[in-house]
């Protein structure tokens, strides 16, 4: 495969007679991908029926025309004010009861089946008309869904949709109070009508209601997405696409991706740093101008598997954003450094956003690559820059690593039902794992809970994995040590506690007699260095203890192929157990520094330098802010 770069552009934004220039430029700057459309639906349809698709016809001829390949949008993130006048239900309300009101974007409720419709309606009327068009070469539906808190609407559509959704998952009211224990404050229901949204409520709602009315909601993205692929499917031959975003686990991912052939995402690096992750000052002043080292691998490689192997960056961060708290300039270098790492972990396709800052709106100061005054922003040489390495790199595949953690959205949705303590996360969980992986110079796959056993592993990580099932067996089938734990299986389907034994610990014989949450300044030492913090599992039972916490309890746990881990561990103490797991696999480490990355493609042992500063590794100098794509030695293939 032969990644190639992209730009978002929307054309009516700017006159017409500027396309074709537009259109060359972009050309002449080694772009091959636009995606237009997503948000144009007041240019498509001004008033309801009034098809206005002529505009639209000229924008594809010229782009496609000057040799670029169209990703056209469906525009139903951006309802318009005609739409929201027709359905004033359709807006989605807040978890306060208060609409959502008209006057940005994605105001809708994805339970609204009026809605639904009307997106249906654009979806085929475009289709029809596009769906054959030889420019046409992928379609993105909506945009980022769950963008700006919008999966969960407490709207009364969504009332009378969970409730429907409640019958079909439990057929009797009996099955229903009894999956929820709700004989706990008196809470048992004698209809399916009578249950309500879990808002508002004086405390606490029961958990497996919260739980199941999150499931749900993440049903009803998959089955608004779902809608449009019916509609476009039988219109076009073009791959079908979504824009995700980086830690938004609102939805299932997985299960909208099973629905398209390709998983894309919006990678903002910068932003993401300062308004979504943990991380000390030290450590966001560092990387303030680069973003996160972690950050964005985590990302392609979840998207990759949600993408089954097939994954872009729709949207790639050209220059200072508008919208985190601060928006300081990436030093330079940095936005090839972006797009060559995303290529690294097997991008096909990295876009840019956008074409030409727009002088007008809401991201009026958002970078594109060209200035509002059409002048060169800084990050367009860098797009160019990259153009010509890509060019000169030719062929990337991706290699199958030794090493994957599960990710499961559902136990995200557990864990911020029931924290227990404000510290655990189940984000932050897993991102620690995957630093850890990242540290020991290991690339790494994602697997869904519902992997195919057939998937072959050194190690697997589960780590929180709410609710274990079947997936325990595949894993231990799967690999020769799958580690579980902090917290794995410790809930059924229905947010019960397992009484009869968590699935993994029961299989080492081995009990929880008690857990405990910790405030940020406590943690519990484990003996041999690092601690466990946030979160801490004190297990009694059979199996060989690997590490103890000082007062002689199991840290880590376990035997043939399966360990367990009772703490949410520190830096010291992951690198410790990856060691221990690596030694027992036979897996070859490759500790890295602070900010240094690897990651291994079929071809190739890329190294990606974060820090501003050159760094010597492996007697290699990388410069700052340097991406290195150095040639397997004959033999050596990864595959
Ligand atoms: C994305 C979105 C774009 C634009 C961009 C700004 O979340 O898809 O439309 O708003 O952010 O960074």
């Amino acid at each position: 495969m032969k990644p190639e770069l992209g730009v978002c552009y929307y054309p009516e934004h700017w006159p017409e007679a500027m396309w074709a220039k537009d259109a060359a430029r972009m050309v002449e700057t080694g772009l091959s991908w636009v995606r237009i459309g997503e948000f144009a639906w007041s240019r498509f349809e001004p008033t309801p029926g009034d098809l206005q698709f002529d505009w639209l016809d000229r924008a594809i001829e010229v782009l496609g025309k000057a040799g670029l390949k169209v990703v056209l949008g469906t525009p139903t993130a951006t309802p318009p004010k005609w739409m929201v006048d027709k359905h004033p239900d359709m807006l989605a309300m807040d978890a306060q009861g208060h609409p959502r009101k008209f006057g940005s974007r994605r105001h809708y409720c994805f339970s609204h089946q009026g809605y639904v419709d009307e997106c249906v309606r654009i979806a085929r009327l475009m289709g029809t008309r596009y769906g054959r068009n030889p420019h046409i070469a992928a379609w993105q539906i909506d945009n980022e869904y769950g963008c700006h808190d919008t999966t969960l609407s407490y709207s009364r559509p969504a009332l009378l949709a969970f409730r429907h959704w409640l019958s079909g998952q439990y057929e009797t009211i009996d099955a229903l109070n009894d999956a929820w224990g709700t004989v706990f404050w008196s809470m048992e229901y004698t209809s399916f009508d009578q249950i309500d949204l879990p808002n508002l409520t004086v405390t606490e709602p029961n958990p497996a209601h919260v739980l199941a009315f999150r499931r749900f909601s993440s049903d009803q993205v998959v089955a608004f997405n779902a809608a449009q692929v019916a509609a476009l499917r039988p219109l076009t031959d073009a791959p079908l696409l979504h824009n995700y975003m980086g830690r938004v686990l609102e939805f299932d991912h997985f299960a909208v991706g099973a629905d398209l052939d390709i998983a894309t995402w919006d990678s903002y690096p910068i932003g993401f740093l300062s308004d979504r992750l943990e991380a000390d000052e030290t450590h966001k002043t560092a990387f303030l101008q680069q973003g996160d080292p972690d950050m964005q691998a985590f990302h392609h490689d979840l998207y990759r598997a949600v993408g089954h192997g097939r994954w872009w960056v729709m949207e790639q961060q050209p220059g200072p954003v508008n919208w985190a708290p601060f928006n300081p300039a990436p030093l330079p270098g940095m936005v090839r450094l972006w797009s060559l790492e995303a290529v690294a972990h097997g991008a096909e396709v990295v876009s840019y956003f956008r074409w030409r800052q727009a002088p007008f709106g809401q991201e009026q100061m958002h970078a594109g690559l060209l200035t509002p005054d059409d002048r060169e922003a800084p990050g367009l040489a860098e797009a160019r820059q990259t153009a010509d390495e890509l060019a000169a790199l030719g062929d990337v595949a991706p290699a199958r690593a030794q090493v994957a953690l599960v990710f499961d959205y559902t136990s995200d949705w557990a864990w911020a039902t029931q924290p227990q303590g404000a510290g655990f996360d189940y984000f932050r969980l897993v991102f620690s794992a995957y630093r850890a992986l990242r540290r020991a110079g290991l690339s790494v796959d994602f697997i869904s809970p519902g992997m195919h056993a057939a998937d072959r592993y050194k190690l697997i990580l589960a780590p929180g994995v709410a609710v274990l099932g079947d997936l325990e067996q595949k894993l231990v089938q799967s690999c020769d040590l799958a580690i579980l734990g902090p917290r794995s299986g410790a809930i059924t389907d229905n947010f019960q506690i397992p009484t009869s034994g968590r699935p993994g610990l029961h299989r080492l014989d081995c009990h929880v007699d008690l857990i405990e949450t910790l405030p940020p300044n406590v943690s519990r030492v484990v003996k041999g260095g690092g601690n466990a913090e946030h979160w801490v599992e004190r297990l009694s039972g059979n199996a060989p203890c690997l590490m103890s916490f000082a007062d002689g309890s199991p840290a880590l746990t376990g035997d043939q192929g399966l360990w367990y881990l009772a703490g949410f561990p520190d830096e010291t103490l992951w690198d410790r157990i990856i060691v221990r797991a690596a030694r027992e696999t036979e897996l070859d480490l490759h500790p890295m520094p602070a900010g240094l990355r690897r990651r291994e493609t079929q071809s190739h042992e890329v190294l990606i330098n974060y820090n501003a500063d050159p760094v010597l590794w492996g007697g290699t100098q990388i410069d700052g802010c340097d991406v290195l794509f150095r040639p397997h030695a004959c033999g050596d293939s990864q595959n």
